[in-house]
């Protein structure tokens, strides 16, 4: 079947995966390529072999581009895919989906009117690590989930990204910049939540970027960069969470899942493959588990070649916007939380994403 066609927005640091991962899955294919600073634009097409370089106007208004392909920094994502709609294109963004709720709603509201899809990053959880551990719980290895631990702490990201500004304004920091891959794996394993808590703070007001070109920089920082809450799931399990830049070091794991008959350690959300292991009550040990599917390497761009059958067979797809508008809505109730200093119910919810099915050849989905 002729590949789905794609239109990359924002061409920075993350896009090189996906414009390779447009060769590797059958789905889709990348044909044209845009950025605010053409030369950006002009550079990945060269390097990656797109067919055009164009400005967002002329992409957008390109009748043979399917889906946008959002990878601009997340203040930009709910306007370029509000643009993406608005033009008669489905849009696929990387996280968060956008900055705030409404901006979420917004977008896959605008989606519905037009019967077009919207789908957003992470597609990690697509991974064999987090599908071997969906597979382990769905098939009751640890009984029935009690409790869920997610713990992301470092001291952010100015030592190595070349733009760090976005990660210390609103809709960056811990919770909005790496919490979509902790929370939305947490949703593939145990479903949507219902009520969040949180208490957050900004400890350094100022960071100084080490990393070239713009060593020595100075960010005002203005959104919390230390955040613990707790999460309340409609499955009755119960998640604690820290997600934080400022922590030198730790020794705490990304994820864990225990459950009324067992334990199982979930590998980092950040990526696709890692160990699985799994203790099951009364067992003198932890045992690894192989993984049971495949995209165990850096697949990003798994998610958009999903969205791609989808398209075409009509099925849905996994890395969805209701999936990424319940993962905003919680982050932001984090957020509201701790300013309010009481639970925040939320007021959205979503499906548990479908497992992929074991067995897939590499660069295909399930039709
Ligand atoms: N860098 C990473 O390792 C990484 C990993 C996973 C996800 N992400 C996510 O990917 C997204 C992009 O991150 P990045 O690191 O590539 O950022 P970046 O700053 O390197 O690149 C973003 C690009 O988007 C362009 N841009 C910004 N606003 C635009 C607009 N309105 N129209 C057109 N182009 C616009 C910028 O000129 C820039 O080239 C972010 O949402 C980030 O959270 C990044």
């Amino acid at each position: 079947m002729e590949p789905v066609k794609v239109g990359v927005i924002g061409c920075g640091n993350i896009s090189d995966v996906y414009f390779q991962s447009g060769k590797v899955f059958e789905a889709f294919e990348i044909t044209a390529c845009a950025d605010l600073l053409p030369e950006r634009a002009e550079a990945k097409a060269a390097q990656h072999g797109v067919p055009k370089a164009c400005s967002v106007d002329d992409l957008l208004a390109d009748p043979n581009i399917d889906i946008v392909l959002n990878l601009t920094i997340p203040k930009a994502h709910a306007e370029v895919a509000l643009r993406a709609l608005a033009a008669g294109k489905s849009v696929y963004s990387e996280k968060p989906l956008a900055v705030a709720r409404e901006e979420g709603e917004r977008i896959t509201a605008l989606a519905k009117e037009k019967g077009l899809l919207v789908g957003c990053a992470p597609d990690t959880f697509l991974g064999a690590g987090i599908q071997t551990s969906r597979k382990l719980i769905d098939d009751g290895w640890i009984g029935e989930p009690v409790a869920a631990t997610a713990f992301m702490m470092c001291h952010g990201h100015e030592t190595w990204h070349p733009d760090p500004d976005f990660y210390y304004q609103v809709g960056g920091g811990p919770m909005f910049d790496m919490g979509p891959y902790y929370l939305t794996a947490l949703v593939n394993l145990l479903g949507p939540m219902r009520a969040v808590s949180g208490s957050a703070r900004v400890t350094f007001p100022e960071r100084v970027i080490t990393s070239q070109p713009r060593y020595g920089a100075v960010i005002q920082v203005n959104t919390p960069t230390h955040l613990a809450g707790t999460i309340d799931y409609a499955n009755g399990a119960i998640g604690t969470v820290i997600m934080s830049f400022d922590i030198w070091a730790h020794t705490l794991p990304c994820i864990e899942i225990h459950g009324t008959e067992g334990s199982l350690s979930v590998p980092d959300p950040n990526g696709f493959g890692g160990d699985v292991r799994v203790r099951r009550a009364g067992t003198p040990d932890w045992a690894t588990v192989p993984h049971s599917h495949g995209y165990a390497d850096n697949s990003r761009g798994v998610g958009v070649a999903d969205m791609a059958c989808a398209m075409r067979s009509g099925r849905p797809h996994r890395a969805s916007g209701a999936l990424a508008c319940h993962v905003l809505d919680a982050m932001q109730a984090f957020l509201d939380s701790s300013d309010a200093g009481r639970r925040i119910e939320l007021t959205t919810t979503c499906d548990r994403p479908a497992p992929l099915p074991m067995g897939l050849l590499h660069g295909t989905l399930d039709p």
